[in-house]
């Protein structure tokens, strides 16, 4: 999978990106990550990506000249038949969730357009084919909400979560949260682990997680039972 991220910030990405599964998705060549300077696609000679709202008020405005250049360009770097996506991280889009993760890990290519003003010219929303928010709250910018889209994303791919961090036992996977894991030491300051996870009964195992997960979502998270 290609992720373009067309951005005022890449160096944001850097610590995420270059650790732990993302980074091995990278190194396994399962992902390509490119990134996309704004300020290289402002065509006045300050290079000035933002202006003052028309009709006035408070903040700047994220001018669409440079954002239309930077996504044709990126465009224009990869076959057009192939399956892709361009995303602007948006609190006014629709809230991503496990499902969304798994529908987008079967792109070929997302583009992430990531704005860092009070907001975009409304004509940027025209390119989009999604607006993602990751939830009912405002950040700076579109790089935090990227990162974490393309996090979600990047451990749904073939191959790049390893047997032992199987996607399946993840909360979300199944609709529900997942089951309490436990490891050694088998009793910690009166905490027992429970017997069953040690009787190698793999039958009663399953089942006891199962119930688990139901009860633990109906406790935390009983919307999600709906
Ligand atoms: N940009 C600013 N806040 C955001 C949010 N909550 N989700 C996605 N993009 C955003």
């Amino acid at each position: 999978m290609l992720i373009d991220i067309i951005t005022l910030f890449p160096e944001m990405f850097a610590g995420v990106f270059g650790e732990s599964i993302i980074k091995r998705a990278v190194d396994k060549k399962i992902l390509e990550v490119r990134f996309t300077q704004l300020r290289d696609f402002a065509f006045d000679k300050h290079r000035q990506v933002d202006d003052s709202p028309f009709g006035g008020g408070a903040g700047m405005v994220l001018k669409p000249e440079p954002v239309y250049r930077a996504v044709r360009d990126v465009l224009s770097k990869s076959d057009e038949n192939i399956s892709r996506k361009i995303i602007l991280p948006d609190p006014g889009g629709e809230v991503f969730t496990q499902a969304k993760a798994k529908e987008l890990a079967a792109l070929d290519q997302i583009v992430f357009v990531c704005g860092h003003y009070e907001g975009f010219d409304a004509r940027i929303y025209d390119l989009a084919d999604e607006l993602i928010s990751i939830g009912d709250y405002v950040l700076t910018g579109g790089e935090l909400p990227a990162m974490v889209i393309v996090d979600a994303v990047a451990r749904m791919l073939p191959d790049v979560l390893g047997s032992a961090e199987s996607a399946v036992t993840d909360s979300f996977f199944d609709g529900m949260l997942g089951f309490p894991q436990y490891t050694r030491p088998r009793e910690f300051e009166g905490k027992i682990v429970p017997d069953v996870l040690l009787s190698g009964n793999h039958a009663e195992i399953k089942k006891w997680r199962e119930e688990q997960s139901l009860a633990l979502t109906r406790t935390r998270r009983p919307d999600l039972l709906k």
